[in-house]
Protein backbone atom coordinates (compact mmCIF):
# COMPACT_ATOMS: atom_id res chain seq x y z
CA UNK A 1 0.00 0.00 0.00
CA UNK A 2 2.80 2.39 0.67
CA UNK A 3 4.44 2.19 -2.50
CA UNK A 4 1.41 2.83 -4.22
CA UNK A 5 0.26 5.45 -2.34
CA UNK A 6 3.56 7.44 -2.58
CA UNK A 7 3.31 6.15 -6.09
CA UNK A 8 -0.82 8.07 -6.63
CA UNK A 9 0.78 10.86 -4.71
CA UNK A 10 3.90 11.56 -7.34
CA UNK A 11 2.21 11.16 -10.17
CA UNK A 12 -1.32 13.20 -8.94
CA UNK A 13 1.83 15.93 -7.76
CA UNK A 14 3.92 16.02 -11.10
CA UNK A 15 2.15 19.67 -12.43
CA UNK A 16 2.55 21.24 -8.46
CA UNK A 17 5.21 24.09 -7.84
CA UNK A 18 6.41 22.08 -5.35
CA UNK A 19 7.68 19.08 -5.50
CA UNK A 20 5.97 16.42 -3.01
CA UNK A 21 8.67 14.06 -3.08
CA UNK A 22 10.64 16.16 -0.34
CA UNK A 23 7.35 16.29 1.99
CA UNK A 24 6.01 12.57 2.04
CA UNK A 25 7.61 10.74 5.07
CA UNK A 26 7.36 6.54 4.83
CA UNK A 27 8.89 4.68 8.22
CA UNK A 28 11.98 4.40 6.79
CA UNK A 29 12.55 8.05 6.04
CA UNK A 30 14.98 8.99 8.46
CA UNK A 31 13.06 11.88 9.41
CA UNK A 32 10.07 10.54 10.34
CA UNK A 33 10.42 9.91 13.79
CA UNK A 34 11.08 13.52 14.88
CA UNK A 35 8.02 14.89 12.62
CA UNK A 36 5.40 12.49 14.48
CA UNK A 37 6.81 13.60 17.58
CA UNK A 38 7.27 17.27 17.13
CA UNK A 39 4.06 18.71 17.75
CA UNK A 40 2.48 15.65 20.01
CA UNK A 41 2.13 17.16 23.47
CA UNK A 42 0.91 14.10 25.48
CA UNK A 43 3.16 11.22 26.47
CA UNK A 44 0.33 8.91 26.59
CA UNK A 45 0.35 8.39 23.27
CA UNK A 46 4.25 7.97 22.57
CA UNK A 47 4.20 4.35 23.82
CA UNK A 48 5.84 2.16 20.99
CA UNK A 49 2.92 -0.01 21.04
CA UNK A 50 0.41 3.41 19.72
CA UNK A 51 -0.07 2.69 16.13
CA UNK A 52 1.64 4.51 13.79
CA UNK A 53 1.06 6.50 10.66
CA UNK A 54 2.11 4.74 7.29
CA UNK A 55 3.38 7.71 6.17
CA UNK A 56 3.51 11.79 7.13
CA UNK A 57 2.96 14.30 4.22
CA UNK A 58 3.76 17.54 5.53
CA UNK A 59 2.08 19.52 2.61
CA UNK A 60 3.99 23.07 1.20
CA UNK A 61 0.72 23.64 -1.25
CA UNK A 62 -2.88 23.39 -1.70
CA UNK A 63 -2.79 20.68 -3.94
CA UNK A 64 -0.44 18.69 -1.86
CA UNK A 65 -3.43 18.29 0.28
CA UNK A 66 -6.08 17.26 -2.76
CA UNK A 67 -3.61 14.58 -3.91
CA UNK A 68 -3.11 12.95 -0.14
CA UNK A 69 -6.92 13.05 0.02
CA UNK A 70 -7.77 11.26 -3.56
CA UNK A 71 -4.79 8.87 -3.22
CA UNK A 72 -5.96 7.87 0.74
CA UNK A 73 -9.31 7.32 -1.12
CA UNK A 74 -7.78 5.03 -4.00
CA UNK A 75 -5.47 2.91 -1.71
CA UNK A 76 -8.27 2.87 1.28
CA UNK A 77 -6.37 4.33 3.40
CA UNK A 78 -7.58 6.84 6.55
CA UNK A 79 -6.80 10.48 7.39
CA UNK A 80 -5.58 12.03 10.07
CA UNK A 81 -5.58 15.79 10.18
CA UNK A 82 -2.93 17.73 12.53
CA UNK A 83 -2.29 21.73 13.40
CA UNK A 84 -0.96 21.84 16.95
CA UNK A 85 -1.19 18.12 18.02
CA UNK A 86 -2.97 19.04 21.24
CA UNK A 87 -5.48 16.80 20.91
CA UNK A 88 -6.38 15.54 24.18
CA UNK A 89 -7.04 12.14 23.28
CA UNK A 90 -4.38 12.01 19.93
CA UNK A 91 -7.13 11.81 17.25
CA UNK A 92 -4.93 14.28 14.94
CA UNK A 93 -1.92 11.64 15.08
CA UNK A 94 -3.58 8.39 15.89
CA UNK A 95 -5.89 5.67 14.30
CA UNK A 96 -6.40 2.20 14.68
CA UNK A 97 -7.17 1.37 11.18
CA UNK A 98 -3.87 1.92 7.85
CA UNK A 99 -3.78 5.62 7.69
CA UNK A 100 -1.45 8.82 6.63
CA UNK A 101 -0.95 11.99 8.87
CA UNK A 102 -1.33 15.15 6.75
CA UNK A 103 0.51 17.47 9.15
CA UNK A 104 0.45 21.33 8.59
CA UNK A 105 3.46 22.26 10.12
CA UNK A 106 4.64 24.03 7.04
CA UNK A 107 1.40 25.91 6.40
CA UNK A 108 1.52 28.66 9.03
CA UNK A 109 1.55 31.70 7.52
CA UNK A 110 -0.15 34.54 9.44
CA UNK A 111 -1.01 37.85 6.86
CA UNK A 112 -2.23 40.56 9.21
CA UNK A 113 -4.44 43.56 7.95
CA UNK A 114 -4.12 46.03 10.69
CA UNK A 115 -5.94 49.13 8.52
CA UNK A 116 -9.15 46.61 8.43
CA UNK A 117 -8.42 44.73 11.68
CA UNK A 118 -8.71 41.01 10.10
CA UNK A 119 -6.07 38.28 9.07
CA UNK A 120 -6.01 34.98 7.44
CA UNK A 121 -3.99 32.83 9.29
CA UNK A 122 -3.14 29.00 7.65
CA UNK A 123 -3.87 26.24 10.11
CA UNK A 124 -0.72 25.26 10.94
CA UNK A 125 0.21 28.72 13.03
CA UNK A 126 0.05 28.79 16.31
CA UNK A 127 -2.10 30.82 18.74
CA UNK A 128 1.30 32.09 20.10
CA UNK A 129 2.08 33.24 16.08
CA UNK A 130 -0.93 34.63 15.88
CA UNK A 131 -0.88 36.80 18.55
CA UNK A 132 2.85 37.94 18.06
CA UNK A 133 2.36 39.03 14.47
CA UNK A 134 -0.92 40.37 15.21
CA UNK A 135 1.45 42.29 18.21
CA UNK A 136 3.85 43.45 15.19
CA UNK A 137 1.28 45.54 13.83
CA UNK A 138 -0.66 47.18 16.25
CA UNK A 139 -0.68 47.44 20.37
CA UNK A 140 -4.58 47.61 20.51
CA UNK A 141 -5.78 44.66 18.32
CA UNK A 142 -6.18 41.33 19.72
CA UNK A 143 -7.74 38.23 19.53
CA UNK A 144 -9.99 36.07 21.85
CA UNK A 145 -8.31 32.77 21.39
CA UNK A 146 -6.42 30.38 23.98
CA UNK A 147 -3.96 30.77 26.93
CA UNK A 148 -1.54 27.83 25.85
CA UNK A 149 0.74 29.78 23.05
CA UNK A 150 1.69 26.05 21.16
CA UNK A 151 -1.86 25.21 20.51
CA UNK A 152 -2.85 24.85 17.04
CA UNK A 153 -5.23 27.44 14.64
CA UNK A 154 -6.61 24.42 12.90
CA UNK A 155 -7.82 22.39 16.19
CA UNK A 156 -8.60 25.47 18.25
CA UNK A 157 -10.97 27.36 15.62
CA UNK A 158 -12.75 24.53 14.53
CA UNK A 159 -13.58 23.51 18.10
CA UNK A 160 -14.45 26.80 19.50
CA UNK A 161 -11.43 28.20 21.41
CA UNK A 162 -11.42 30.60 24.23
CA UNK A 163 -9.45 32.06 26.78
CA UNK A 164 -9.13 35.29 28.79
CA UNK A 165 -11.13 37.61 26.42
CA UNK A 166 -14.10 34.98 26.37
CA UNK A 167 -16.49 36.66 28.01
CA UNK A 168 -15.64 40.35 26.56
CA UNK A 169 -15.74 39.08 23.12
CA UNK A 170 -17.10 35.60 22.69
CA UNK A 171 -14.91 32.46 20.95
CA UNK A 172 -12.50 32.20 18.90
CA UNK A 173 -14.37 30.63 16.30
CA UNK A 174 -17.11 33.04 16.63
CA UNK A 175 -14.58 35.60 14.92
CA UNK A 176 -14.13 33.52 11.72
CA UNK A 177 -15.42 35.92 8.50
CA UNK A 178 -13.46 33.58 6.29
CA UNK A 179 -12.06 29.79 5.37
CA UNK A 180 -10.28 27.99 2.35
CA UNK A 181 -10.34 24.27 3.04
CA UNK A 182 -10.07 21.36 0.88
CA UNK A 183 -13.10 18.73 0.92
CA UNK A 184 -13.59 15.32 0.45
CA UNK A 185 -13.53 15.33 -3.52
CA UNK A 186 -10.30 17.49 -3.52
CA UNK A 187 -11.96 20.87 -4.27
CA UNK A 188 -10.83 23.73 -3.00
CA UNK A 189 -13.03 25.94 -1.31
CA UNK A 190 -13.60 29.23 0.39
CA UNK A 191 -16.74 30.68 2.37
CA UNK A 192 -18.64 31.26 -1.01
CA UNK A 193 -18.15 28.19 -2.96
CA UNK A 194 -18.67 26.07 0.52
CA UNK A 195 -21.63 27.50 1.13
CA UNK A 196 -22.95 28.62 4.23
CA UNK A 197 -23.88 25.49 6.12
CA UNK A 198 -20.55 23.62 5.74
CA UNK A 199 -19.13 27.21 6.79
CA UNK A 200 -21.21 27.19 10.20
CA UNK A 201 -20.21 23.44 10.46
CA UNK A 202 -16.20 23.91 10.44
CA UNK A 203 -16.73 26.69 12.90
CA UNK A 204 -17.00 24.44 16.63
CA UNK A 205 -18.13 21.57 14.88
CA UNK A 206 -14.67 20.24 14.51
CA UNK A 207 -13.11 19.83 10.96
CA UNK A 208 -11.82 16.85 10.85
CA UNK A 209 -15.48 15.33 10.17
CA UNK A 210 -15.63 17.39 6.84
CA UNK A 211 -12.01 18.20 5.35
CA UNK A 212 -9.00 19.94 5.42
CA UNK A 213 -9.29 23.24 6.87
CA UNK A 214 -6.11 25.29 4.99
CA UNK A 215 -6.47 28.79 6.65
CA UNK A 216 -8.94 31.04 8.10
CA UNK A 217 -9.78 34.74 7.99
CA UNK A 218 -10.53 35.89 11.00
CA UNK A 219 -11.76 39.58 12.14
CA UNK A 220 -9.46 40.69 15.14
CA UNK A 221 -10.95 42.98 18.43
CA UNK A 222 -10.00 45.86 19.89
CA UNK A 223 -8.19 45.55 23.34
CA UNK A 224 -6.80 48.72 25.24
CA UNK A 225 -2.99 49.96 24.93
CA UNK A 226 -2.76 48.68 28.83
CA UNK A 227 -4.21 45.52 30.58
CA UNK A 228 -4.38 44.77 34.34
CA UNK A 229 -3.49 40.78 35.17
CA UNK A 230 -3.19 39.40 38.77
CA UNK A 231 -2.77 36.22 40.32
CA UNK A 232 -3.85 35.67 43.50
CA UNK A 233 -2.97 32.41 45.87
CA UNK A 234 -5.79 31.20 48.39
CA UNK A 235 -5.40 28.40 50.17
CA UNK A 236 -7.75 26.79 52.59
CA UNK A 237 -6.40 28.34 55.48
CA UNK A 238 -7.01 31.28 54.20
CA UNK A 239 -10.99 30.62 53.58
CA UNK A 240 -10.78 29.31 49.42
CA UNK A 241 -13.89 27.88 49.93
CA UNK A 242 -15.48 31.06 51.25
CA UNK A 243 -14.02 32.79 48.51
CA UNK A 244 -15.20 29.80 45.82
CA UNK A 245 -18.13 30.50 47.07
CA UNK A 246 -18.68 33.82 46.19
CA UNK A 247 -16.91 33.70 43.20
CA UNK A 248 -19.65 31.34 41.93
CA UNK A 249 -21.92 33.89 42.81
CA UNK A 250 -20.45 36.78 40.77
CA UNK A 251 -18.08 36.13 38.34
CA UNK A 252 -19.98 35.38 35.44
CA UNK A 253 -22.28 38.96 36.47
CA UNK A 254 -18.75 41.00 37.03
CA UNK A 255 -17.63 43.29 34.13
CA UNK A 256 -16.99 41.91 31.22
CA UNK A 257 -13.94 43.15 30.00
CA UNK A 258 -12.85 41.34 33.66
CA UNK A 259 -12.30 37.47 33.67
CA UNK A 260 -11.30 36.11 36.65
CA UNK A 261 -10.19 31.79 36.36
CA UNK A 262 -9.39 29.67 39.86
CA UNK A 263 -6.94 27.18 38.78
CA UNK A 264 -7.17 24.70 42.00
CA UNK A 265 -3.92 22.66 43.11
CA UNK A 266 -2.71 20.57 45.99
CA UNK A 267 0.46 22.63 47.24
CA UNK A 268 2.34 22.58 50.48
CA UNK A 269 0.74 25.39 52.55
CA UNK A 270 4.11 27.88 53.49
CA UNK A 271 2.80 28.70 56.43
CA UNK A 272 2.01 25.01 57.84
CA UNK A 273 4.09 22.51 55.71
CA UNK A 274 1.77 20.74 55.53
CA UNK A 275 -0.49 20.02 51.91
CA UNK A 276 -3.03 21.97 50.93
CA UNK A 277 -5.59 23.29 48.53
CA UNK A 278 -4.37 26.38 46.66
CA UNK A 279 -7.09 27.96 44.46
CA UNK A 280 -5.05 30.43 42.28
CA UNK A 281 -7.47 33.72 40.99
CA UNK A 282 -5.71 34.30 37.80
CA UNK A 283 -7.58 37.11 36.00
CA UNK A 284 -6.84 39.39 32.63
CA UNK A 285 -8.32 42.66 32.83
CA UNK A 286 -9.07 44.79 29.99
CA UNK A 287 -8.41 47.96 31.28
CA UNK A 288 -5.95 49.98 33.53
CA UNK A 289 -5.45 49.30 37.47
CA UNK A 290 -7.21 52.74 38.89
CA UNK A 291 -10.64 51.01 37.36
CA UNK A 292 -9.96 47.33 38.77
CA UNK A 293 -9.56 47.97 41.93
CA UNK A 294 -12.72 49.99 42.95
CA UNK A 295 -14.43 47.48 40.72
CA UNK A 296 -13.10 44.53 42.59
CA UNK A 297 -13.96 46.34 46.06
CA UNK A 298 -17.50 46.88 45.41
CA UNK A 299 -18.37 43.69 43.61
CA UNK A 300 -15.77 40.49 45.13
CA UNK A 301 -14.04 42.05 48.12
CA UNK A 302 -13.94 38.38 49.37
CA UNK A 303 -10.78 38.37 47.54
CA UNK A 304 -9.00 40.87 49.52
CA UNK A 305 -7.02 42.12 46.15
CA UNK A 306 -4.63 44.77 46.20
CA UNK A 307 -2.59 47.11 43.88
CA UNK A 308 0.17 45.37 44.75
CA UNK A 309 -1.29 41.96 43.64
CA UNK A 310 -1.45 43.60 39.83
CA UNK A 311 0.53 44.55 36.82
CA UNK A 312 -0.02 46.68 34.06
CA UNK A 313 0.77 46.06 30.92
CA UNK A 314 -0.05 45.67 27.33
CA UNK A 315 -2.37 43.05 26.26
CA UNK A 316 0.57 41.21 24.30
CA UNK A 317 2.60 40.98 27.35
CA UNK A 318 -0.68 39.85 29.15
CA UNK A 319 -0.52 36.91 26.69
CA UNK A 320 3.11 35.95 27.81
CA UNK A 321 2.00 36.13 31.37
CA UNK A 322 -1.07 34.22 31.43
CA UNK A 323 0.81 31.26 29.60
CA UNK A 324 3.40 31.42 32.15
CA UNK A 325 6.37 32.84 31.04
CA UNK A 326 5.70 35.79 33.23
CA UNK A 327 9.17 38.39 32.60
CA UNK A 328 10.08 36.22 29.83
CA UNK A 329 10.41 38.43 26.03
CA UNK A 330 7.32 38.56 23.52
CA UNK A 331 8.99 36.28 21.14
CA UNK A 332 8.40 33.24 23.56
CA UNK A 333 5.14 33.25 22.40
CA UNK A 334 6.70 32.17 18.48
CA UNK A 335 8.17 28.98 20.26
CA UNK A 336 6.34 26.07 19.16
CA UNK A 337 7.99 23.15 21.51
CA UNK A 338 6.43 22.35 24.89
CA UNK A 339 10.12 21.93 27.34
CA UNK A 340 8.15 19.53 29.96
CA UNK A 341 5.61 17.20 28.09
CA UNK A 342 4.09 14.78 30.44
CA UNK A 343 0.88 11.71 30.68
CA UNK A 344 -2.50 13.70 30.55
CA UNK A 345 -6.10 13.32 31.02
CA UNK A 346 -8.88 15.47 31.14
CA UNK A 347 -12.78 15.68 30.88
CA UNK A 348 -14.79 18.75 31.32
CA UNK A 349 -18.23 19.91 32.68
CA UNK A 350 -20.64 23.05 32.64
CA UNK A 351 -22.36 24.71 35.72
CA UNK A 352 -25.16 26.60 35.08
CA UNK A 353 -26.30 26.11 39.45
CA UNK A 354 -23.55 27.69 42.25
CA UNK A 355 -21.89 24.21 43.43
CA UNK A 356 -22.47 23.83 47.35
CA UNK A 357 -20.35 24.26 49.83
CA UNK A 358 -20.26 20.88 51.30
CA UNK A 359 -19.86 19.27 47.61
CA UNK A 360 -16.52 21.27 47.09
CA UNK A 361 -15.63 20.36 50.51
CA UNK A 362 -16.40 16.71 49.37
CA UNK A 363 -14.21 17.38 46.42
CA UNK A 364 -10.93 18.26 48.01
CA UNK A 365 -9.76 15.28 49.54
CA UNK A 366 -9.39 13.72 46.19
CA UNK A 367 -7.31 15.99 45.06
CA UNK A 368 -4.98 14.79 48.07
CA UNK A 369 -5.02 10.95 46.75
CA UNK A 370 -2.09 9.13 47.31
CA UNK A 371 -0.17 8.18 43.62
CA UNK A 372 -2.22 11.20 41.97
CA UNK A 373 0.63 13.17 40.73
CA UNK A 374 -0.69 16.35 39.69
CA UNK A 375 -4.57 17.15 39.76
CA UNK A 376 -6.03 19.97 39.18
CA UNK A 377 -9.49 21.47 38.68
CA UNK A 378 -9.66 24.17 36.32
CA UNK A 379 -12.68 26.94 36.63
CA UNK A 380 -13.28 29.29 33.88
CA UNK A 381 -16.31 31.99 33.97
CA UNK A 382 -18.76 32.34 31.53
CA UNK A 383 -21.07 34.96 31.11
CA UNK A 384 -20.82 38.70 28.99
CA UNK A 385 -21.10 38.20 25.47
CA UNK A 386 -21.14 34.00 25.72
CA UNK A 387 -24.86 35.31 27.22
CA UNK A 388 -25.40 37.11 24.04
CA UNK A 389 -24.53 34.87 21.04
CA UNK A 390 -27.58 32.12 20.45
CA UNK A 391 -26.88 28.37 20.53
CA UNK A 392 -27.47 27.61 17.39
CA UNK A 393 -24.76 31.13 15.96
CA UNK A 394 -22.24 27.95 15.45
CA UNK A 395 -21.93 24.24 16.52
CA UNK A 396 -20.70 25.42 20.05
CA UNK A 397 -23.88 25.38 21.97
CA UNK A 398 -22.99 26.65 25.77
CA UNK A 399 -23.71 29.82 25.91
CA UNK A 400 -26.22 31.70 28.23
CA UNK A 401 -27.45 30.17 31.53
CA UNK A 402 -23.89 28.72 32.23
CA UNK A 403 -21.94 29.85 35.15
CA UNK A 404 -18.88 28.48 34.16
CA UNK A 405 -16.76 25.96 32.68
CA UNK A 406 -15.10 23.01 34.29
CA UNK A 407 -12.08 20.92 33.13
CA UNK A 408 -10.97 18.04 35.35
CA UNK A 409 -7.34 17.38 34.49
CA UNK A 410 -4.60 15.55 35.56
CA UNK A 411 -0.81 14.95 34.71
CA UNK A 412 1.88 12.65 35.73
CA UNK A 413 5.55 11.50 34.89
CA UNK A 414 5.57 7.48 36.02
CA UNK A 415 5.68 5.88 33.32
CA UNK A 416 3.88 2.29 32.40
CA UNK A 417 0.09 1.50 32.45
CA UNK A 418 -0.61 1.13 36.07
CA UNK A 419 0.15 4.83 36.24
CA UNK A 420 -1.88 5.81 34.08
CA UNK A 421 -4.83 3.84 34.59
CA UNK A 422 -4.19 5.15 38.14
CA UNK A 423 -4.44 8.47 36.80
CA UNK A 424 -7.02 8.29 34.41
CA UNK A 425 -9.54 6.58 36.94
CA UNK A 426 -8.79 9.48 39.16
CA UNK A 427 -10.58 11.39 36.66
CA UNK A 428 -13.37 9.01 36.40
CA UNK A 429 -13.90 9.11 39.90
CA UNK A 430 -14.27 13.23 39.99
CA UNK A 431 -16.49 13.24 36.94
CA UNK A 432 -18.82 10.74 39.30
CA UNK A 433 -18.69 12.86 41.97
CA UNK A 434 -19.02 16.03 40.69
CA UNK A 435 -22.22 14.83 38.50
CA UNK A 436 -25.30 16.00 40.47
CA UNK A 437 -23.75 19.39 40.34
CA UNK A 438 -23.21 19.75 36.65
CA UNK A 439 -25.54 20.40 33.52
CA UNK A 440 -27.62 17.29 32.91
CA UNK A 441 -29.58 16.05 29.80
CA UNK A 442 -27.13 16.83 28.06
CA UNK A 443 -24.55 16.82 30.70
CA UNK A 444 -22.24 18.96 28.50
CA UNK A 445 -19.15 19.12 27.34
CA UNK A 446 -16.05 21.23 25.30
CA UNK A 447 -15.22 19.50 22.17
CA UNK A 448 -11.77 20.99 22.31
CA UNK A 449 -10.89 19.44 25.59
CA UNK A 450 -11.79 15.78 23.92
CA UNK A 451 -12.86 13.15 26.35
CA UNK A 452 -13.54 9.47 24.60
CA UNK A 453 -15.24 8.34 27.91
CA UNK A 454 -17.91 10.00 27.11
CA UNK A 455 -18.57 7.95 23.66
CA UNK A 456 -17.04 6.83 20.72
CA UNK A 457 -17.82 5.37 17.44
CA UNK A 458 -17.53 2.14 15.93
CA UNK A 459 -14.62 1.56 13.70
CA UNK A 460 -16.01 2.00 10.82
CA UNK A 461 -19.99 2.27 10.24
CA UNK A 462 -21.62 4.34 12.91
CA UNK A 463 -25.16 5.04 13.34
CA UNK A 464 -26.62 8.52 13.96
CA UNK A 465 -28.19 7.10 17.27
CA UNK A 466 -24.60 5.71 18.51
CA UNK A 467 -23.19 8.68 17.91
CA UNK A 468 -25.64 11.39 19.67
CA UNK A 469 -24.59 9.79 22.77
CA UNK A 470 -21.10 11.83 22.78
CA UNK A 471 -22.52 14.24 20.03
CA UNK A 472 -25.29 15.62 22.12
CA UNK A 473 -22.75 16.64 24.67
CA UNK A 474 -20.51 18.40 22.66
CA UNK A 475 -23.46 19.66 20.17
CA UNK A 476 -26.76 19.56 21.65
CA UNK A 477 -29.33 20.82 19.48
CA UNK A 478 -26.50 21.70 16.75
CA UNK A 479 -25.52 17.63 16.46
CA UNK A 480 -28.98 16.92 14.05
CA UNK A 481 -27.73 19.96 12.06
CA UNK A 482 -24.24 18.92 11.80
CA UNK A 483 -24.69 15.28 10.67
CA UNK A 484 -27.43 16.81 7.86
CA UNK A 485 -23.85 19.04 6.68
CA UNK A 486 -21.99 15.99 6.75
CA UNK A 487 -24.75 14.06 4.71
CA UNK A 488 -24.28 16.61 2.20
CA UNK A 489 -20.31 16.79 2.02
CA UNK A 490 -19.00 13.58 2.68
CA UNK A 491 -22.08 11.11 2.53
CA UNK A 492 -19.73 8.18 2.39
CA UNK A 493 -17.95 9.09 5.78
CA UNK A 494 -14.35 9.29 4.69
CA UNK A 495 -13.46 12.10 6.91
CA UNK A 496 -14.18 9.71 10.20
CA UNK A 497 -12.70 9.10 13.64
CA UNK A 498 -13.45 8.10 16.64
CA UNK A 499 -15.76 10.99 16.89
CA UNK A 500 -16.25 12.29 13.95
CA UNK A 501 -20.25 13.51 12.76
CA UNK A 502 -21.40 10.43 11.11
CA UNK A 503 -23.55 11.10 7.85
CA UNK A 504 -27.52 10.47 8.41
CA UNK A 505 -27.66 7.84 6.50
CA UNK A 506 -24.17 6.48 5.31
CA UNK A 507 -24.21 5.62 1.46
CA UNK A 508 -22.12 2.71 1.03
P1 LIG B 1 -4.61 18.91 16.72
O1 LIG B 1 -3.72 19.14 15.60
O2 LIG B 1 -4.33 17.76 17.62
O3 LIG B 1 -6.10 18.84 16.19
C1 LIG B 1 -7.23 18.71 17.05
C2 LIG B 1 -8.42 18.18 16.24
O4 LIG B 1 -8.72 19.07 15.17
C3 LIG B 1 -8.16 16.83 15.59
O5 LIG B 1 -9.36 16.13 15.47
C4 LIG B 1 -7.66 17.22 14.21
O6 LIG B 1 -7.79 16.21 13.24
C5 LIG B 1 -8.51 18.42 13.90
N1 LIG B 1 -7.83 19.36 13.03
C6 LIG B 1 -6.67 20.00 13.30
N2 LIG B 1 -6.35 20.79 12.29
C7 LIG B 1 -7.30 20.66 11.36
C8 LIG B 1 -7.49 21.22 10.06
N3 LIG B 1 -6.64 22.10 9.57
N4 LIG B 1 -8.57 20.85 9.34
C9 LIG B 1 -9.45 19.95 9.85
N5 LIG B 1 -9.31 19.39 11.08
C10 LIG B 1 -8.25 19.74 11.82
N6 LIG B 1 -8.42 25.14 24.27
C11 LIG B 1 -8.97 26.37 24.44
O7 LIG B 1 -10.06 26.64 23.93
N7 LIG B 1 -8.32 27.29 25.19
C12 LIG B 1 -7.11 27.05 25.76
O8 LIG B 1 -6.57 27.91 26.43
C13 LIG B 1 -6.53 25.76 25.56
N8 LIG B 1 -5.31 25.44 26.11
C14 LIG B 1 -4.75 24.21 25.88
C15 LIG B 1 -3.49 23.90 26.41
C16 LIG B 1 -2.91 22.65 26.17
C17 LIG B 1 -1.55 22.37 26.75
C18 LIG B 1 -3.61 21.70 25.42
C19 LIG B 1 -3.01 20.34 25.18
C20 LIG B 1 -4.85 21.99 24.89
C21 LIG B 1 -5.44 23.25 25.12
N9 LIG B 1 -6.69 23.57 24.60
C22 LIG B 1 -7.22 24.82 24.80
C23 LIG B 1 -7.44 22.59 23.81
C24 LIG B 1 -7.23 22.85 22.32
O9 LIG B 1 -8.05 23.93 21.92
C25 LIG B 1 -7.62 21.63 21.49
O10 LIG B 1 -6.86 20.53 21.87
C26 LIG B 1 -7.45 21.93 19.99
O11 LIG B 1 -8.21 21.01 19.26
C27 LIG B 1 -5.99 21.84 19.61
O12 LIG B 1 -5.79 22.22 18.29
P2 LIG B 1 -4.46 21.70 17.57
O13 LIG B 1 -4.51 22.16 16.18
O14 LIG B 1 -3.28 22.05 18.41
O15 LIG B 1 -4.65 20.14 17.71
Amino acid sequence: INEKFVQCLINYSHNTNTSISNVVYTQTNSSYSSILYASIQNLRFTANTTPKPLVIVTPLEVSHIQGTIICSQRQGLQIRIRSGGHDYEGLSYVSQVPFVIIDLINLRQVQVDAKKSTAWVQSGATIGELYYSISEKSRTLGFPAGVCPTVGIGGLLSGGGYGFLMRKYGLAADHVIDAQMVDVKGRFLDRKSMGEDLFWAIRGGGGASFGVIVAWKIKLVQVPSTVTVFNVPRTLEQNATNIIHKWQRVASKLDERLTIRINIERVNSTQTGNQTIQASFESMFAGDLDELIPLMEKKFPELGLVREDCTEMSWIESAVFLAGFSGQPTQVLRNRTQPNLVFFKNKSDYVKVPIPDAALEGLWPMLYEEGIESPLIEITPYGGRMDEISESETPFPQRAGNLFHIRHHVNWKEEGDEAAQRHINWTRRVYSYIEPYVSKSPRAAYLNYRDLDIGVNNNGYTSYEQASVWGLKYFNNNFHRLAKVKTKVDPRNFFRNEQSIPPLKERK
